[in-house]
């Protein structure tokens, strides 16, 4: 395929299907996502946003990006805000709680924000698609296994701004195939897409150990702490 929206989708193929197979999806699939499994998959996707969304503005006009940026279709930060504070408070700023992983995806989306704004293709196509086609799935499921009422605390799954999903899904194709690449750009992007589906994967596995160990550690009734507080924090031996 010549395409790259097809391109990328074939070279992606195997991670999503090990993306679905993770813990914490195989929980989503399963109706049985609990509240603290996704309270830190929203701090995970605060994190990621964050910087993705700022990267994505900051490029905005750059010629492989401003083709794909749709804030007011897409932006997911105002909306993970809004769930963060319904779940943990007015105060959920100061209780964020991201695992390694996590942080070394958003270094990752700031190190090419910087130096390759052509590979945010690839990770706006991973995120924001992905929220488009299964999260819309995901996002009912998870209303049902956590009892919510609707839509409170499921901003982040709500897409206001499109009005249909597959339509909006073939305009981004479209705008993506549009971007001028050279063939040592596009294999860049294509690179860079597979590794973003591994940081996702990484985060989600990271977030299910956190909260393992924490589980662990409330049954032992232990004080310590193996989760970092603050997205400031850094994690040794990380990068
Ligand atoms: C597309 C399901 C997890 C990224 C899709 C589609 C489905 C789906 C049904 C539409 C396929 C099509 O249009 O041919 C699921 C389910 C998941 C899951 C059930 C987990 C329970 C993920 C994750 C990511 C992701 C974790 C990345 C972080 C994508 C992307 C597309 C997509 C980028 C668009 C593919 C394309 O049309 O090029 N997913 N997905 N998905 N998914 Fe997922």
């Amino acid at each position: 395929p010549r395409d790259l929206s097809e391109q990328i989708k074939e070279v992606t193929k195997e991670s999503h299907v090990r993306a679905e197979n993770t813990e914490l999806m195989l929980s989503f699939q399963r109706g049985q996502v609990t509240l603290p499994q996704y309270k830190l998959l929203l701090c995970s996707l605060y994190e990621i946003y964050q910087v993705l969304e700022e990267e994505m503005d900051r490029n905005s006009n750059h010629p492989a990006v401003a083709p794909i940026y749709f804030p007011a279709e897409l932006a997911r930060i105002k909306s993970i805000e809004k769930d963060l504070e319904y779940f943990y408070g007015p105060d959920w700023r100061e209780k964020i709680v991201v695992p390694a992983a996590t942080q070394r995806y958003s270094h990752r989306l700031r190190q090419i924000g910087k130096e390759n704004p052509e590979f945010l293709v690839a990770h706006a196509y991973t995120r924001y698609l992905g929220d488009l086609s299964g999260g819309q799935v995901l996002g009912r499921i998870a209303q049902k296994s956590m009892g919510l009422k609707s839509g409170e605390g499921l901003s982040f799954f709500a897409f206001p701004g499109v009005s249909s999903p597959n339509l909006f899904k073939q305009l981004y194709r479209s705008r993506m195939n549009s971007v001028e690449l050279t063939a040592e750009e596009r294999n860049g992007v294509l690179e860079e897409a597979v590794r973003a589906f591994e940081f996702n994967i990484q985060v989600f596995d990271g977030l299910q150990k956190m909260l393992s160990v924490a589980g662990n550690r409330q049954r032992q009734s232990s004080t310590d702490s193996n989760a970092v507080h603050g997205k400031t924090l850094q994690i040794p031996g990380t990068f």
